[in-house]
């Protein structure tokens, strides 16, 4: 039987939105058991796991990261890990202090010259790369590979063109969907789902995110709002991580001058083995 999980919110659960008035979407500021201060157990997460895999020799790597990340990323597809594409993106603000923030995107393209994703560039990541272009991706592929890729880099833009060839390759509703969702800023599910409506009404093609259920909709050009698009990682520092037993891992590090202007895969690289 397939696991079904529990509903997020109990209706009683709603509370006040931060404008005061009252929400009947779950979208409140807090759940009852922060209000009331209901106390929760410590959780003990002491698993050990040993990592099997057999070791790597510096000597065996290729002298490009961007190489051995292909090599790796078919692996893991072959190994039939879900979504291998999936990836952390850690920005910083570029304030004082400064702030970091991390979340979750999809790897589109691996480039000679790079990693693409795709977002929203008024969002919290994209405002922060704006400001601040030095930022980290990181992999993680669990069992039965245990090996974990680190890239460091600079962000910058893909053009017009490159977001709009990627943009038409979504399905319609997730195209209305960038157009409607003023990603990372505060909104209720009612302005949201209205917001969706006017944009499928705005370009003729009502019911296409689906909101009223799954819809035929015939396929439409729609351009890419100028406030979405790729961002493409260009590296400076890859990590390659490969677990083992007694947390004796394998880590190879690649490196070159940041402020290189040759193409990734055809620079030069130092390699260095890092301590686990
Ligand atoms: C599996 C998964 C894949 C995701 N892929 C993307 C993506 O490719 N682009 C994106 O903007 N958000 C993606 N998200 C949502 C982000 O994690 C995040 O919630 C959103 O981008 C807003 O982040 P921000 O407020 O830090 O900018 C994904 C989330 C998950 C769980």
């Amino acid at each position: 039987m397939s696991f079904v999980p529990p509903p997020l919110f109990a209706p009683e659960r709603n509370v006040a939105t931060a404008s005061g008035s009252s929400s009947s979407g779950g979208d409140g500021n807090a759940s009852s058991s922060q209000a009331s201060g209901e106390k929760q157990p410590i959780e003990h997460i002491t698993t050990h796991e040993q990592y099997h895999n057999s070791g790597v020799a510096a000597s065996a790597l290729p002298a490009s990261p961007i190489a051995l990340f292909h090599t790796w990323f078919a692996e893991a597809k072959a190994a039939n890990i879900y979504a291998p594409e999936t990836m952390t993106i850690a920005t910083c603000t570029a304030a004082s202090p400064p702030r970091p923030s991390s979340r979750i995107v999809l790897l589109k393209t691996l480039e000679p010259s790079g990693f693409t994703f795709f977002t929203n560039y008024a969002s919290r990541k994209g405002r922060e790369l704006e400001a601040n272009p030095w930022c980290s991706l990181t992999f993680y592929w669990a069992g039965p590979l245990h090996r974990s890729v680190r890239v460091c880099g600079r962000a910058e833009r893909l053009s017009t063109k490159e977001s709009q060839a990627y943009f038409d390759t979504r399905p319609l509703g997730s195209r209305i969907g960038a157009h409607a969702s003023p990603q990372s800023q505060p909104i209720s599910r009612e302005d949201l789902e209205a917001r969706v409506r006017d944009f499928e009404q705005k370009f003729g093609v009502p019911g296409a995110a689906g909101l009223d259920g799954p819809k035929e909709t015939e396929e439409k050009h729609i351009d890419v709002p100028e406030y979405w698009g790729g961002w493409r990682i260009v590296p400076d520092e890859i990590e390659f991580w490969l677990g083992r037993e007694n947390r004796l891992h394998d880590r190879f590090r690649y490196t070159r001058p940041t402020e290189s202007t040759k193409v990734a895969a055809e620079d030069t690289w130092t390699l260095d083995r890092l301590a686990p």
